[in-house]
């Protein structure tokens, strides 16, 4: 990627934060709804905050901060770039202003195109790496307006709309059959043989990837099958009338605590009007689809649903192997559905590979694996053999979470779409449920 493609690069990813923020009246881009959610603002600010501090400050010279009290209120995590202002109140900055959020976003924009331009930066340069990954991390923070942005109006009981589907489907306006509820055909689920074998997983060279997918490595994965889908609404409610949240002997011990502490009886954003289930999107609220992916589950229900269905989730190293010859191909954010979509002839067809010579036989007939729902693995978040940590402030970058969270992969419909690696590991808590992540079933052979 030489000068001019980096800048184009540059002014794309930077341009679609912004574009996500068009709907947004004043008030949407302040407030907090949970630690874990940040305000839009905040995001806005602090991925500029992290062009600011890991790529103007220590490689343009002469270079001056628009106010030096933004490093410590938009350094999200770094401890060796200095204190944080206090994550769980970044709701409370009503200053800077929206308008001066924008400002230092033009601030640093002008800034690093001029550098770019002074240093002709290619993407195999140093400062090229660092512009490289701070789009792919602006790109985490997209992700991350939607489904922060979701739960803030989720809170709300008027159930703001964020936007209107182009095509209408699954908004709000879409007339309310009474037969939506079971009439939707899906493809049955089946179960897909995988040969597994001696595999290598992991990012090979080439192109970007977080280091937290390196390095590649072999790994031996017995014979398994995977399901063909995802798991939808449909099957879901019958886990549910099937007594799913008042079994205990669905889930583990954790899993059981959080069902009793916070009273779930459905996934996050399910709401039951008139022994009827309602789903609030960002699109607004409707009924559910049964043949729907079902979305907004914590790994707890993930494998509680695994369980009662006597099967299990995959390993990430199965996931890996199942879809790295597939194309990269689904529901992504540039589908503008802002939720995940039922399976239907839409869907491409993943099961043709790209460019590889592996039989199709290798992955059968998968579909959805990549966009609609980040898929729960079973497999803890923690560092591949041979990880080395990388040196400085960017070290604490993915290292310091491997503990106590788990693998998601493939992307979901709030990803862009290239963003997304059979390589990438997504992680979160188990009891996380503001994520656009669902359910994929694995069994043994
Ligand atoms: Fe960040």
């Amino acid at each position: 990627m030489d000068v001019t493609e980096l800048q184009a690069a540059y002014r794309r990813v930077r341009c679609a934060t912004e574009g996500l923020c068009e709907p947004l009246q004043a008030e949407d881009y302040v407030v907090q709804s949970m630690t874990e959610a940040s305000p839009v603002k905040w995001h806005l600010a602090h991925t500029s905050w992290f062009f600011e501090t890991f790529i103007l400050r220590p490689h343009s010279p002469g270079y001056r901060v628009l106010d030096e009290q933004y490093e410590f209120l938009f350094n999200s995590y770094y401890n060796a770039v200095g204190p944080q202002f206090s994550r769980s109140h970044r709701g409370l900055l009503t200053r800077p202003t929206v308008a001066n959020v924008f400002a230092y976003r033009e601030h640093v924009d002008e800034h690093m195109l001029t550098l770019l331009e002074t240093t002709q930066a290619t993407a195999e340069t140093d400062i090229g790496r660092l512009v490289t990954l701070g789009l792919h991390h602006e790109q985490q923070h997209q992700e991350l307006i939607l489904t922060d942005l979701k739960h803030l109006l989720g809170q709300n009981p008027l159930h703001p709309v964020y936007r209107e589907t182009p095509s209408g489907a699954g908004s709000a306006t879409r007339p309310e059959s009474g037969d939506d509820f079971r009439s939707g055909a899906v493809p049955a689920l089946t179960w897909q043989e995988q040969a597994g074998g001696l595999s290598e997983v992991g990012h090979a060279a080439g192109g970007f990837a977080f280091d937290n997918e390196k390095p590649r490595h072999q790994v031996f994965v017995a014979p398994f099958t995977m399901a063909s889908r995802l798991i939808t609404c449909g099957e879901y409610l019958e886990f549910m009338s099937a007594g799913g949240y008042q079994e205990p002997e669905f889930w583990l011990s954790e899993g059981w605590d959080a069902v009793r502490r916070n009273g779930w009886r459905a996934p996050l954003y399910w709401e039951e009007h008139d022994s009827e289930w309602h789903l609030f999107t960002l699109n607004g609220s409707r009924r559910i689809r049964a043949e729907e992916p079902v979305c907004h589950v914590s790994y707890f229900e993930a494998d509680a649903f695994a369980r009662w269905a006597r099967v299990r989730l995959p390993t990430e190293q199965e996931w890996e192997v199942a879809a790295e010859p597939l194309a990269r191909d689904g529901n992504f954010v540039e589908n503008l559905n802002w939720h995940p979509v039922p399976l239907d002839a839409a869907h491409p067809d993943q099961s043709v590979a790209t460019g590889d010579e592996r039989p199709p036989s290798h992955s059968g007939q998968l579909r959805q694996m990549f966009g609609d729902v980040w898929e729960w693995t079973a497999s803890p978040y923690t560092s591949y053999p041979g990880y080395r940590t990388p040196p400085g402030a960017l070290g604490e970058y993915n290292a310091k979470f491997m503990c106590n969270q788990l693998v998601l992969r493939g992307g979901s419909c709030a990803t862009p779409r290239d963003h997304i690696r059979s390589t990438y590991r997504n992680f979160f808590h188990p009891q996380a449920r503001w994520q656009f992540a669902g359910i994929r079933l694995a069994k043994e052979s």
